[in-house]
């Protein structure tokens, strides 16, 4: 058999096996936003541009850029390596782009301050050659990242690592019970942006997370809180459901530590993104993320319904992180 048929099989058995199912459901829509219009936050009015409790001051042109990528508060982390920070031609966007300088995230990507080194490493490779991506295959960011992952050298990956493993992770969500939310829209790059105006609307079982202040959060001030408004009895339900572990009967706290903060090179869940996690649940659920390293966590994905990891994403945002 020559290689190209040889790949081209292999290509149409893999998506045999992986294709029922692996869409997310509409129960999970709102942990997948999608918008056709490009509408990225451009920082708002001409700059200069200050936030409150930094000396520092960026124009619009420095905003705008990833080389250096603008930091309001370096002196709040050690100097970050070359690939988190700076952006040559021909290279990659750095890190700190979408994982911001404290590794807290901008809204629609991941945290990553205080991950194990080891995962950090290991789900960028998986990136990288196809082993992890997105159930939903119109989600721009997680091509992005995918293309950052191909993009990056080893050691500027394992300097990154080294860097975002060392960060500590401050509380910046909170989670709220409530029938009713503000209205919110789709945005492109995989968050919801609030619809200008007081509406609000019936939460219908969905969770809704968004920045307390987009218009400072598009000019990076990486303090701003999130809030993550969730279904009635959610935190509840969810706590119950990961001392059980659900349909597996694997309690997650085995493998992910008492306090749900890790173990070894096993991430966190505590006080993460609940959007974030119903992402990566689903994902690993459907077969999108299929790293070696993700097997351990197959069963304790596939036992829990769409309904159920919404219940459980919201009582594992609601813990310290
Ligand atoms: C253009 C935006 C962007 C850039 C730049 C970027 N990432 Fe990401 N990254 C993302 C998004 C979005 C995700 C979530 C993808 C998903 O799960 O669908 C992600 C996920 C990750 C994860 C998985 C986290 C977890 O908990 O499993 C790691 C690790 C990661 N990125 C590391 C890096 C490193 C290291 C760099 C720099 C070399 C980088 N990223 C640059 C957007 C970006
Ligand atoms: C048998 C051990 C084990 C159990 C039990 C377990 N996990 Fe995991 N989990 C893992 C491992 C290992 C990973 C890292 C996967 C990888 O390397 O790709 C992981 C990853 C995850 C992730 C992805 C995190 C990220 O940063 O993207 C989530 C979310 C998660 N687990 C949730 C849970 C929940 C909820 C439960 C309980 C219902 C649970 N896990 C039970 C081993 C386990």
């Amino acid at each position: 058999m020559n290689i190209r048929l040889g790949l081209g099989l292999a290509a149409a058995l893999g998506l045999a096996a992986c294709s029922p199912g692996k869409t997310p459901p509409a129960a999970l829509d709102w942990a997948y936003p999608k918008a056709a219009k490009i509408d990225f936050p451009a920082p708002p009015g001409s700059g200069p541009y200050h936030v409150a409790g930094s000396t520092l001051s960026f124009t619009k042109a420095q905003m705008q850029s990833d080389d250096p990528v603008a930091d309001w508060f370096p002196e709040r982390h050690p100097v970050p390596p070359y690939s988190v920070n700076r952006q040559g031609k021909g290279e990659p966007l750095p890190c700190a782009e979408c994982h911001l300088h404290s590794g807290q995230g901008f809204l629609g990507a991941a945290d990553l301050n205080g991950l194990p080194a080891a995962y950090i490493v290991a789900q960028v490779k998986a990136f990288r050659v196809g082993d992890r991506s997105s159930s939903e295959p119109s989600r721009q960011a997680t091509h992005e990242m995918a293309e950052v992952a191909k993009g990056v050298s080893d050691k500027g990956l394992a300097e990154a690592a080294a860097y975002y493993a060392a960060l500590p992770r401050p509380v910046r969500l909170k989670v709220v019970e409530t029938d009713l939310v503000p209205r919110t829209r789709p945005n492109y790059f995989g968050w919801r942006d609030l619809v200008p105006g007081t509406a609000r609307e019936p939460i219908a079982g969905r969770i809704i997370e968004v920045s307390d202040d987009f218009a400072a959060a598009a000019i990076r001030d990486e303090r701003i809180p999130i809030t993550a408004y969730v279904p009635p009895g959610a935190v509840a339900r969810g706590a119950a459901l990961v001392a059980s572990g659900g349909g597996s009967g694997q309690a997650c706290r085995t493998c992910h530590g008492p306090d749900l903060k890790g173990a070894g090179e096993i991430p966190p869940l505590a006080g993460r993104s609940p959007s974030y996690l119903a992402r990566a649940l689903w994902d690993i659920r459907s077969g999108s993320r299929h790293d070696p390293g993700v097997a351990p966590m197959q069963a304790p994905a596939r036992g829990l319904s769409a309904a159920q990891i919404t219940d459980v994403t919201a009582y594992l945002a609601s813990l310290t992180p």
